[in-house]
């Protein structure tokens, strides 16, 4: 791994490139006037140091550089704000004050929409495998500039962890989460939404386990929620029992302690709690 910047990078810019080359067990190179394509015949990624938050990850293997941006997320955000239902929502039970914890946090568009609907007092925690990745998505949920309502607020309000997520799991405590979330990467490429297509080179391809869906239960207070391929037997492998389909994915989910159907979730949680 190359870790370099951008052309005339400010000072600080020099500094974390340095830093994030000690991180990643890199090498620091400076930017001076070379291309990213030359810095690629020597090592098979390049991470740089962008301006405004704004890092990039090259990879030999891909004409798709990784970026931050909230793709999808803003486009459900949206449509949420007009009235419709977000299937992620609708399926998890989550309401405006919950706590989420996204085990795939991938670009983190899932849990962008997490954040807007969990509201100011909520929390969501999303983990991510793979270093460069949780670098990028950190940094650029907190500098992204954004016009929707609350949506740059949302993304400032998670917390990126990066490490395995099993792990995570394995030290968190007994009903820590309302919901605990995992999109593995599919088997099949092209059923995933494009905008993950820059995160192949670098992902984690880990899928789901017995032992993941038992620490998920265990962790979460109402429900632990799956998306993967439409038809996957993943869902009747790891008991994932209702599921709501959508052209090529399908969610499945796991009511935990009773679920949270509507009456109890009010009790529980108040009755302003409905976003
Ligand atoms: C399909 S992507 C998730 C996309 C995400 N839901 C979004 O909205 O952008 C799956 C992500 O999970 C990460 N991952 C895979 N196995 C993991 C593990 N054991 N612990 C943490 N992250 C993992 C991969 O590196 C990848 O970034």
């Amino acid at each position: 791994m190359i870790i370099t910047t951008s052309r005339n990078p400010t000072s600080e810019m020099v500094e974390r490139g340095l830093q994030l080359s000690e991180r990643f067990s890199g090498v620091y190179q400076k930017r001076y006037r070379r291309t990213i394509h030359s810095f690629l015949e020597q090592s098979d990624s390049v991470y740089m140091v962008g301006k405004h938050g704004r890092d990039v990850l090259y990879s030999a293997y891909s004409d798709q550089p990784l970026f931050f941006h909230p793709s999808m997320a803003k486009v459900r955000v949206q449509r949420m704000l007009r009235g419709e239902l977000d299937p992620l929502v609708s399926i998890s039970r989550l309401r405006r004050g919950d706590s989420f914890l996204d085990l795939t946090l991938g670009l983190g568009a899932d849990s962008i929409v997490a954040a807007h609907v969990t509201g100011e007092n909520g929390s969501i925690v999303g983990i991510e495998k793979n270093a460069y990745i949780a670098e990028i998505v950190a940094r650029g949920l907190t500098y992204w500039q954004e016009e929707v309502p609350g949506l740059k607020a949302a993304m400032q309000r998670i917390s990126v962890v990066e490490g395995d997520h099993l792990q995570y799991l394995q030290k968190t405590a007994d009903n820590s989460f309302d919901v605990v979330y995992a999109d593995p990467m599919f088997k099949n490429p092209r059923l995933h939404s494009n905008h993950l297509a820059p995160l192949r080179p670098f992902v984690e391809e880990g899928v789901m386990t017995e032992t993941v869906v038992k620490e998920a239960k265990r962790v979460a207070r109402h429900a632990v929620v799956l998306k993967t391929e439409r038809g996957s037997l993943l869902f009747s492998q790891l008991g994932f029992e209702s599921q709501e389909n959508h052209r090529s994915i399908s969610y499945g989910v796991i009511y935990e302690k009773g679920g949270c159907n509507d009456e109890a979730c009010d009790r529980h949680r108040g009755t302003d709690s409905r976003w």
